[in-house]
C-alpha cells in the first residue's frame, strides 16, 4: 500500500502550461487513496477548468479567499488546518517569488502563509520556461525557498512548451508521486548508502548469441526504489533489463558476471548495505567467439565448454568491511522447491547473515511475489504481496537489524 494513502493533501495551481499534468497528479493521488482539495489561483484557471479538477479530485475546487461556502469565510485557515501536506504542482515562477516574500493576495498563497509550518510541510513542484528557471533571481528564490523549509522539487528537462529546450519543465505527474511517496516514508535508511544487483546476467557465446537466466529484474529494482524511498542513497548495478530506473537510484548497466563483478567492486567501498537479487549466470562460455558462428549444413553443433564465474555475493561477504560488520549483505535464492532447506543451506555457503528465499518459476517477471527471510535464528515469511510492498518490508527488516 502506498504510504499516501489515506492522506489528504490540498493540490494549489498556480498559472503555467503545466497544468495539464496538474489534472494527472490529481488523479494519481485519488487512485493512491489520497482525498484531494484542490485550490487554484486566478492565473491557473487560464490554463485548466476547475471543473475539471473537481471531477478528478470528486471535490468542489477554491478559487477565492472570498469563498462563501466557508461558514467563517476562512478558507485559507480551514484548508491549511486539515491538510498533511500542500503541494503547488505547478509553481510558476512569480507564485515562488511571492511565497519567498510571504505575499498573500490570493488564497492559494494566503493559505500557504497562514499554514502551520510544523504541521503542514509545503511542496512546491516548478515549472517555467528554462531562461527563467536559470535566471539568477529565481535560483535565489529557490535557494531561500529551501532555507526557510519548503520542499522544492527538482524539474524535469528537455523539450518546453515555448519550443525551447532545457531545465524547467515541471516533472511528470508520476515523479511528482513518486517524489511525494518518498516524502511520506519512513527514513529508517536515512544516511545509509544501499548497493543492490539487479537482473540476469548475458554471457556470449558469439555476437548475436548467449547463455542468460531468467530474471525480469523487477524484484531488486522494488528493492533499490525502497531503499531510495527510505531515504538511502542508493546504486543498481542491472544487468540486461527493460525496465525504468526508479527515481533518484544511480543506475549501471552491466551484461556479463565478470562486468557485474568489476561494476559491484567499484562501487562497494563506503556501503553500508549489499542487496544480491542479481541472478548471476553460474557459467560462462570458455571462449567467446569474435564473429557469428555460422550453421554450415552439415548437422555438426558448436561444442561448447564453460567455465564457472565468480560468485560476486560470496567475494563481498568475503570481504573485510563485511567480516566486520560494516557491510550487512543480503543474498537471494530462486528455488524451485524445498525452500526454507536451499535457503537455509544457501546463507552458510554464501557467508552471509540475512539469505532471503523465493520460488523462482512462480515469480519470474509477475509483479508479486512471497519471500523467507532466512538468518542465524530461523525463518520468517513476508506473504504474497506485490514486490513493491514486499521490497518495502525486506527494507525495514534490513534497517532494524542494522540497529541491532
Ligand atoms: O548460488 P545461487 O546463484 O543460487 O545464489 C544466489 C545468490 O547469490 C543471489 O543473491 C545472487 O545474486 C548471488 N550470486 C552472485 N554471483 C554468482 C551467483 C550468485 O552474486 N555468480
Amino acid at each position: 500500500m502506498s504510504t499516501l494513502a489515506g492522506k489528504h493533501i490540498v493540490l494549489g495551481l498556480s498559472g503555467g502550461i503545466a497544468a495539464f499534468k496538474s489534472a494527472e497528479l490529481c488523479r494519481a493521488l485519488v487512485k493512491a487513496g489520497v482525498t484531494v482539495q484542490v485550490v487554484m489561483t486566478e492565473a491557473a484557471e487560464h490554463f485548466m477548468t476547475a471543473v475539471t479538477l473537481q471531477a478528478l479530485s470528486g471535490r468542489p475546487v477554491y478559487t477565492s479567499q472570498w469563498d462563501p461556502r466557508e461558514a467563517n469565510n476562512m478558507a485559507h485557515i480551514n484548508l491549511s488546518r486539515e491538510a498533511d501536506a500542500i503541494v503547488v504542482a505547478p509553481a510558476s515562477a512569480d507564485f515562488m517569488a511571492k511565497l519567498l516574500h510571504g505575499g498573500a493576495d490570493e488564497l492559494l498563497s494566503l493559505m500557504c502563509l497562514a499554514r502551520p509550518i510544523d504541521k503542514v510541510p509545503l511542496i512546491v513542484a516548478p515549472a517555467m520556461n528554462r531562461e527563467m528557471w536559470a535566471n539568477p533571481a529565481t535560483q535565489r528564490n529557490v535557494a531561500q525557498l529551501k532555507a526557510d523549509g519548503i520542499h522544492v522539487l527538482d524539474v524535469g528537462q528537455g523539450d518546453q512548451a515555448c519550443g525551447e529546450t532545457g531545465d524547467g519543465r515541471m516533472l511528470e505527474a508520476e515523479e511528482i508521486l513518486d517524489d511525494l511517496e518518498a516524502f511520506f516514508s519512513p527514513k529508517v535508511l536515512a544516511g545509509k548508502s544501499v548497493l543492490v544487483t539487479a537482473g540476469p546476467t548475458y554471457e556470449a557465446i558469439d555476437p548475436v548469441r548467449g547463455i542468460t537466466n531468467l530474471s525480469s529484474g523487477k524484484m531488486g529494482f522494488a528493492i533499490a526504489r525502497a531503499a531510495r524511498m527510505a531515504g538511502a542513497d542508493v546504486t543498481l548495478i542491472a544487468g540486461p533489463v527493460s525496465l525504468e530506473t526508479p527515481r533518484g537510484v544511480k543506475r549501471v548497466n552491466v551484461r556479463s558476471a565478470h562486468d557485474m563483478l568489476q561494476a559491484v567492486q567499484a562501487h562497494v567501498p563506503d556501503q553500508g548495505v549489499f542487496v544480491a537479487t542479481a541472478a548471476v549466470a553460474d557459467w560462462r562460455p570458455a571462449n567467446s567467439a569474435d564473429q557469428k558462428i555460422k550453421k554450415d549444413g552439415s548437422g555438426q553443433t558448436p561444442q561448447l565448454s564453460f567455465v564457472e564465474n565468480p560468485d560476486i555475493l560470496a567475494t563481498v561477504a568475503q570481504s573485510a568491511a563485511a567480516q566486520t560488520g560494516a557491510l550487512f549483505c543480503v543474498g537471494f535464492a530462486a528455488e524451485s522447491h524445498d525452500l526454507l532447506a536451499h535457503a537455509t543451506a544457501k546463507r552458510l555457503r554464501k557467508g552471509v547473515p540475512l539469505l532471503v528465499g523465493n520460488i523462482g518459476p512462480a515469480t519470474f517477471g509477475q509483479d508479486d511475489n512471497a519471500l523467507l527471510l532466512v538468518d542465524a535464528s530461523g525463518a520468517r515469511e513476508l506473504p504474497y504481496a506485490s514486490k513493491q510492498a514486499l521490497a518495502v518490508q525486506l527494507i525495514d527488516d534490513i534497517a532494524a537489524r542494522l540497529t541491532r
